[in-house]
């Protein structure tokens, strides 16, 4: 499996191949002329300004097969289609694999992992070495969980409003460990930081050991001021980590200056990465301490690669990831978060206007991008989702959690103005029913 001289003379004599998995070649051949030109035209351009201009971004919407998809589809959240170039890599990355898996995924394919570590590192703004590649936010973020060593009575704060896996991993280690699980719960949304970090500051006892944030809450979309938890965390000796699911290739920051010390996401949400790819990020001077949740020949190692022991899995799929950052690079994150929040902003504030409807999300852009919630009184989230999709073929996924009861909405770069004004019309009618 390493054999360098080899790998390299085959690079040479097989051009074919070498542009079937080079990482950049695929967006290279399909969009970089139109993407160029449209580039230089709208380079003076601020990413707000831009947001509005729907010229550029029909250029975008073209790249997605999903944009003439007969249902609308405003679950990106939960789950976001790739691009139709990604989808061709990993459609000749498997053709490829199915010639010959034992060679040509772990021997071929494999070069293109250390590529794509440095491609990830450079939109996460973090050392390569900080970087495991995997399958998903669940499973970078329950390595962590799993992966510290804590004692009975050591405790860790989270909330009510952090994502059901990680709830479930910590109640776990909880019931078969007694570590003490404590969980917050916010009346969302909130717009004042000091709230929510003066929340987190008084669960704090002598026995706390971990504070587990979400950076962008599933539920309603709140952002959460991960960065002063984070800072005031340290404070008191605190190690922080941050479920980043909704956040990494949609907002605008580099990992490190969120300040934690662990970081896990999807790939499959808003990078638009092949379904089934997430990413870890671990603070270089802790990654010694986290056993692995598979095996490592060293599992206390400070090789982050110690992470990616997952045995036999896709290779198609995880190479996939890097031209997913080419389409991501090629518009930009700024771009790419304006748009989103424009998005938002657009449905959202035109639905307020209907009778009886309420949003459950900030419209301060410090607070909320991507995701927002949205009720209509007299009807159950689910009842709203399901006339949504059955009378208007609009796509939403229906939120009923203790104090959250919406049905949210996610639009993505892809989505189309018009594919809102059918949400809000749809609303509209639906509230006059
Ligand atoms: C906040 C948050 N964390 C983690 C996850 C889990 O993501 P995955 O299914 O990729 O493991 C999700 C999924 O929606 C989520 O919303």
């Amino acid at each position: 499996m390493n054999n360098p001289i080899h790998r390299r003379s085959f690079f040479k004599k097989s051009g074919a191949l070498l542009s079937a998995f080079s990482i950049d070649s695929l967006f290279n051949q399909v969009h970089a002329d139109e993407w160029n030109d449209i580039s230089i035209q709208y380079k003076n351009w601020s990413a707000k300004e831009l947001a509005k201009n729907e010229d550029y971004w029909a250029v975008i919407q073209q790249g997605y097969s999903a944009s003439s998809s007969p249902v609308v589809i405003l679950n990106n959240g939960g789950v976001s289609p790739s691009p139709i170039v990604v989808q061709q890599a990993v459609a000749r990355f498997n053709e490829l694999s199915n010639q010959g898996p034992s060679y040509y995924m772990w021997r071929i394919l494999d070069q293109g992992r250390e590529n794509l570590r440095d491609a990830l590192a450079n939109l996460a703004g973090s050392d390569a070495e900080e970087i495991a590649i995997n399958r998903n936010a669940t499973e970078a973020l329950v390595t962590i969980i799993y992966g510290l060593d804590l004692k009975q009575g050591d405790e860790v704060i989270g909330s009510t409003q952090d994502y059901p896996n990680m709830m479930q991993a910590w109640k776990q280690r909880a019931q078969r460990e007694g570590i003490v699980y404590k969980q917050l719960t916010f009346n969302f949304p909130i717009e004042n930081d000091e709230e929510i970090v003066d929340a987190y500051r008084s669960a704090i006892t002598p026995k706390t050991k971990i504070m587990h944030l979400t950076h962008v809450i599933n539920w309603n979309g709140q952002i959460m001021p991960v960065k002063k938890i984070a800072r005031m965390a340290h404070e008191y000796g605190l190690e922080v980590i941050i479920d980043g699911a909704h956040s990494y290739g949609l907002l605008d920051f580099k990992i490190p200056d969120l300040e934690g010390d662990y970081f896990g996401t999807s790939l499959h949400k808003y990078l638009s990465a092949p379904i089934g790819s997430g990413m870890l990020w671990v603070k270089k001077d802790k990654i010694s301490k986290i056993w692995p949740l598979t095996c490592a020949g060293d599992p206390l190692s400070n090789d982050i690669r110690k992470f990616e022991n997952l045995g036999t899995r896709s290779f198609p799929i995880e190479q996939g990831i890097g031209e997913a950052l080419n389409f991501h690079n090629a518009i930009g994150t700024k771009r790419k978060e304006e748009r989103i929040r424009y998005l938002k902003n657009y449905w959202a504030e035109r639905t307020m206007q209907i009778p009886d409807i309420k949003i459950h999300t900030s419209f301060k852009s410090e607070y909320s991008c991507a995701l927002a919630g949205v009720s209509l009184e007299g009807k159950t989230p689910g009842e709203l989702s399901d006339v949504l999709m059955q009378q208007f073929k609009i796509h939403t996924t229906s939120i009923s959690l203790e104090n959250i009861q919406c049905v949210r909405v996610s639009p993505h770069v892809y989505t189309k103005i018009s594919d809102l004004d059918r949400l809000v019309d749809a609303l509209g009618k639906i509230s006059k029913s």
